[in-house]
């Protein structure tokens, strides 16, 4: 069992397992595929910091009918298909910065022997019988609709807009509806379990019309050639003729790759990230096959909302999709650092859709990193080399002045995060540190110790009110640097390199309260020599062109 971690009021676990979606391997990452993964990542950071032992699961989902059809329009095999995206998304994450713990891939025997045996389980304990089923299959999201849903949508796919085909089968049935009860209970009894609330009110009210026992294998008709559709995925057990549905497939990936007795411990996960798209399969669906493995369900299944573009839907037909190579330009141009905050203040955490916006971009860029974190690092780098010869001045002391009391409001802003990251409010908490270094402006301006600094030599006590104040705001930056590092790591890396405070930030064993202590065991010290280094951010200029878009011609 893990053990408990009284330091955290809120989820008392010294193990976080956090998840993505894995991604379907028929198309390279995206603008969304990168945010929820981004997303993932400051959060799998925040607890790091927090002294849990994490867990970071990300991955791709390859055992889809559209990877076989895509791979044979591109003329290769659907394995070599698969292989070239899932390295994409791989690379990707890793130009992101993503410090993912591991990367499943659901063609991976390790995953597929799984999954054989938890079927094998299903079938053991009667949860899983063969019956048949008719339906409106939507070939694109490879998933059948209910006549209500089917007629609803005019009988094309609400996502692609392609005609829906009437199809029956015999198949096997996992029995969700058995689950029905339990699972609005489990729902109504934890606020916590789907979120945002409307997402939660949202399966509350679907669940309301009542659960039916879904298929979970599709047929494979005996005279399928080897490479057809069909045949691509897991086997049924002792079945030949029945593939496992990839939707199921998928959803135990978030098992498979944690069932081995060195990471067992990680179970029940603490949060599931995702989009708006995929709640049912995971907030009905999963905690069902869960419970019929007599497994504890997860804390979280947290559905965010959509990017879109100019207040519409992504998508190719459009041509208006942020690929993966206009946001590897924002990183040349900006700072992969730049892009994750945009990613992680900006998106659509919430209900509401985001838009991608270079304006925003580049405003948010300014005001929180430039002339945010980077300029008041800087001014207060600069004066502390500037009077006190590049070393850390000494406070005496004195941790309170003009009305702000560091300590307090340090150790304040730190709970606040903790709070907010804890309940995967990842705005509001790196907001904790935007707003820490916001106060630290505030202080300088009230304070003003360049107009000090030219008294320190004429004025009794002028010297030891300027080391207090530098000393205060140095304390500050740093604990909001340690705040904000989660979306932009290595901006802090070079910070804290420049004041000689390396902080152990990979799986620390540490909590944030203590790391960012004012006058605490890692905090400056006096006399500790410190280098102006570099600005962290350089200012943009808002009237260039959008990276990755070509020039437009002149009018
Ligand atoms: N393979 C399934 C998931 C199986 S999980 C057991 C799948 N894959 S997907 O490639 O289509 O990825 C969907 C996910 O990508 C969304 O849930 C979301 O996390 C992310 N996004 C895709 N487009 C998005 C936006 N436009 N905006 C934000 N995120 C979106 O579904």
């Amino acid at each position: 069992m893990p053990r408990p971690n009284t330091h955290l009021p809120f989820f008392p676990m010294s193990t976080y397992y956090i998840t993505t979606p894995i991604y379907y391997v028929n198309d390279r990452p995206h603008i969304g595929s990168c945010y929820t993964t981004v997303l993932a990542d400051v959060a799998a950071r925040f607890h790091r910091l927090f002294g849990r032992e994490v867990f970071f699961l990300t991955g791709t989902d390859e055992h889809a009918e559209k990877v076989v059809l895509t791979a044979r329009e591109k003329g290769v095999s659907t394995r070599q298909w698969a292989d070239t995206n899932a390295q994409a998304f791989r690379d990707a994450f890793t130009r992101l910065n993503v410090s993912f713990d591991d990367f499943i891939r659901t063609s991976e025997p390790r995953h597929t022997s799984k999954v054989e045996a938890y079927i094998r389980e299903l079938l053991a304990k009667g949860h899983v019988y063969m019956g048949e089923y008719s339906g409106w299959w939507d070939a694109s999201q490879e998933e059948y609709l209910t006549e209500t849903v089917a007629k609803e949508a005019g009988y094309v796919s609400p996502v692609s807009g392609k005609p829906l085909v009437k199809r029956s089968e015999k198949n096997y049935f996992f029995r969700l509806s058995a689950f029905e009860t339990r699972l609005k209970e489990h729902i109504d009894r934890n606020e916590d379990f789907i979120r945002p609330e409307a997402r939660r009110n949202e399966v509350l009210g679907r669940l309301r019309e009542g659960l039916s026992d879904i298929p979970i294998s599709r047929a494979i008709p005996a005279d399928a050639p080897a490479d057809d559709p069909s045949r691509w995925g897991i086997l049924m057990p002792d079945d030949p003729g029945h593939r496992i549905y990839v939707w199921i497939d998928a959803l135990f990936n978030y098992l498979s790759a944690i069932d081995t007795p060195e990471r067992a411990k990680f179970w029940p996960a603490g949060a599931h990230l995702l989009a708006k798209d995929i709640l049912w399969f995971h907030a009905v669906i999963w905690p069902a096959l869960l419970m019929a493995l007599d497994k504890p369900l997860p804390r979280t299944i947290y559905a965010h909302a959509y990017f879109v573009r100019d207040g519409r839907k992504m998508s190719k037909s459009l041509g208006n999709f942020v690929d993966i190579d206009t946001l590897d330009a924002y990183c040349e141009r900006y700072s992969r650092d730049a892009l994750r905050w945009y990613y992680a203040t900006q998106g659509p955490l919430f209900a509401t859709d985001a838009d991608f916006s270079h304006a925003k971009f580049i405003e948010v860029f300014n005001a929180d990193l430039a002339n945010g974190i980077g300029n008041c690092s800087s001014r207060v780098g600069n004066m502390i080399v500037k009077y006190f010869d590049s070393k850390i001045p000494d406070s005496k002391g004195v941790s309170e002045l003009a009305g702000y009391d560091w300590p307090s409001i340090i150790g304040q802003s730190v709970s606040a995060a903790i709070a907010a990251a804890d309940r995967l409010d990842i705005h509001a908490a790196l907001g904790e540190g935007r707003a820490l270094i916001s106060k630290v402006d505030a202080y300088i301006n009230a304070t003003e110790p360049f107009k000090l600094a030219k008294k320190i030599d004429t004025e009794p006590g002028a010297r030891d009110r300027l080391a207090a104040i530098l000393y205060h705001c140095a304390e500050a930056v740093r604990a909001a640097s340690l705040i904000m590092s989660p979306a932009i790591p290595e901006a802090c890396a070079r910070l804290w390199q420049s004041w000689n405070c390396q902080i152990p930030v990979a799986h620390a064993t540490q909590t944030l309260h203590h790391l960012c202590e004012y006058a605490g065991e890692h905090a400056l010290k006096p006399g500790q020599a410190i280098v102006k280094g570099d600005a962290l951010f350089q200012r943009a200029d808002p009237a260039e062109a959008a990276p990755g878009t070509p020039a437009q011609p002149e009018a």
